[in-house]
């Protein structure tokens, strides 16, 4: 007898920003036991299994992405039996749980890297991470030119322990995110036992933080500035996949429990995506190519046949997303103009960050659409917490309000990405409607970040009971999908549409996936069935007109 498929091949995942989900002591800070008392919302919503971004002791200057300690959890969060409870309860109601694991760097508070600092240049302290000289007079100049995700230079100088001027150490991202030697055997020792203390605990598996960074050109070299990302000497080096091959057999020693290990790769080239599919590396990774797509049917078309094609020939399934805690939202960035070219930027995930108006109505479609467009495709989904409610990007956050390293970094020409992550909205008419608790004794809690008024007109009380609403979209569609396509479901054909460049419709198997990008209706052929699931209204006088920025799902099955 074969074995069934791993469940993460055709999962449905729900991104939990703990942060922002719910917060069950009055702090105004999400924490495990306010998920936990949430969890029924992921059970109804239909989703597999659930990611919770990073929920270790931080000092929460990239909000937990600068962990101090991989081994236990924020304080502010929970602490390690509320994990445990919290793992159980999912385990229960048969929702699987991943954790994120942050391997590229560490936060400048931990251990590690304070002993570092402590020590000599050249001692094996700070050989853990990228200490050099600086170039030029006196050392005075950063060791090269790279430059951090967030903005300015990716190195910081020391003071050494006798007062003088020192080395610098190298950061992709903030400085208080030290970059890793993963030249150095330490490390890779440390993550292996990192990764068994959680898979030893229950979890059934990890998203992988910057899986495409944690090795360096040897040399550290300059870089060409004119050269694409993926040739930087910052990024994606052949070394890498040694990492993921011994992961791979760690979590494959775990025998019947499936572990999966989701890398966040933003190369640009789906080609050196698939290299870390294959069949001894991770068993998933992001597809990003069409998360920065704009709503435009060729070129999602284009997206998604080049995802197809480069991650089947490793033998390997697509993991599909349009959101996550890195990029504004769906309804935002498809209400705005979808000409607008993104541009190639150190950071690829900025271009989804655009300002500019919104037409907050093309947006809903286009979002509805394209979670039905999601949905309808061969693999794995990822959605990000917030989404099926619809809300919007919070675009007009204040600068005081704002968190996001980003924005500081970049002095503010970045917007950051604080308005995907603003607490969620669960009762209209509550004080921060439902996200603390309304009866602390000193008064209604603040949000970490403010909820805009509006907020109201997306909570989920709200949305459980208009059947035109995105929760009750999602909820169909998920429910729908189980049925109709989920593994083993049929590969993707395309179906050609002759004169409509602005649609695209794809069959699998007896069921077809109708995407209407453009401004025009379309009247679906009789051969494609009957009609499963719609974003918008099917109409016209035959009954099966297709509304302009719409999905259909149809089926020539017979349903009952
Ligand atoms: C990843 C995370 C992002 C974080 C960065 C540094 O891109 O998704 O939120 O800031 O890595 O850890
Ligand atoms: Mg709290």
């Amino acid at each position: 007898m074969t074995a069934p498929p791993a469940w993460w091949k055709d999962a449905v995942v729900y991104q939990v920003y703990v942060r922002s989900f719910a917060d069950s002591d009055g702090d105004g800070i999400g924490d495990l036991a306010g998920l936990s008392d949430r969890l029924g919302h992921l059970k109804t919503l239909g989703v597999d299994g659930l990611w919770l971004n990073p929920c270790y002791p931080s000092p929460q200057v990239d909000h937990g992405y600068d962990v101090a300690d991989y081994t236990d959890i924020e304080p502010a969060y929970g602490t390690l039996a509320s994990f445990d409870a919290l793992l159980a309860q999912a385990h229960d109601l048969g929702l699987k749980l991943l954790l994120d694991l942050v391997p590229n760097h560490c936060s400048s508070k931990h251990p590690w890297f304070q002993a570092a600092l402590a020590a000599e240049p050249g001692s094996p302290a700070r050989d853990r991470f990228l200490f050099r000289d600086g170039r030029g007079p006196g050392g005075d100049e950063p060791p090269n030119n790279w430059p951090s995700v967030f903005g300015g230079p990716a190195w910081t100088r020391v003071t050494e322990p006798d007062g003088s001027p020192g080395q610098w150490y190298l950061h992709l991202f903030d400085a208080q995110q030290p970059d890793f030697n993963w030249r150095n055997p330490d490390v890779g020792d440390l993550f292996e036992s990192i990764l068994r203390f959680w898979f030893d605990r229950g979890i059934d598996g990890f998203r992988i933080d910057v899986a495409h960074g944690l090795v360096k050109h040897p040399a550290l070299p300059d870089m060409g500035l004119d050269k694409a990302l993926s040739h930087s000497p910052m990024w994606n080096h052949p070394d890498v996949h040694d990492v993921y091959r011994r992961w791979r057999l760690i979590a494959n020693s775990y025998a019947g429990r499936d572990l999966t290990l989701v890398g966040e790769i933003w190369v640009p080239e789906v080609e050196d995506l698939a290299l870390y599919l294959r069949p001894d590396e991770l068993p998933q990774a992001f597809y990003f190519d069409l998360l920065t797509q704009p709503w435009r049917a060729t070129a999602l078309r284009t997206a998604i046949e080049s995802g197809i094609k480069h991650i089947a020939e490793v033998g390997a399934v697509v993991t599909w997303t349009l959101s996550n805690h890195d990029v504004h939202r769906t309804v935002t960035r498809y209400g705005q103009d979808q000409s607008i070219v993104v541009g190639s930027s150190q950071d690829p995930a900025a271009g989804t960050r655009a300002r500019g108006p919104v037409d907050l109505a093309q947006g809903k479609s286009y979002a509805r659409s394209a979670i039905l467009m999601l949905l309808a495709l061969p693999g794995s989904v990822y959605l990000y917490q917030g989404e099926e409610l619809g809300l919007p990007e919070v675009m007009d956050l204040p600068l005081t309000a704002r968190q996001d390293p980003i924005v500081f970094r970049s002095g503010g020409r970045d917007l950051g990405r604080d308005g995907c992550r603003v607490p969620l909205p669960w009762e209209h008419d509550a004080p921060s409607f439902g996200f603390s608790p309304a009866d602390e004794p000193d008064g209604p809690a603040t949000p970490w970040l403010p909820q805009p008024q509006w907020f109201a007109d997306y909570s989920v009380d709200l949305e459980l009971t208009d059947a035109s609403s995105f929760l009750s979209l999602y909820r169909r569609a998920l429910q729908l999908r189980r049925e109709h396509f989920a593994a083993p479901a049929a590969p993707l054909e395309w179906i050609e549409l002759p004169g409509r460049d602005d649609a695209l419709a794809f069959r699998r198997g007896e069921r077809v996936c109708f995407v209407n990008c453009g401004a025009e209706p379309f009247d679906l052929p009789s051969e494609w069935g009957t009609v499963i699931l719609a974003s918008a209204q099917v109409s016209g006088h035959t009954g099966r007109t297709a509304s302009p920025a719409s999905t259909v799902w149809l089926t020539t099955t017979p349903t009952t």
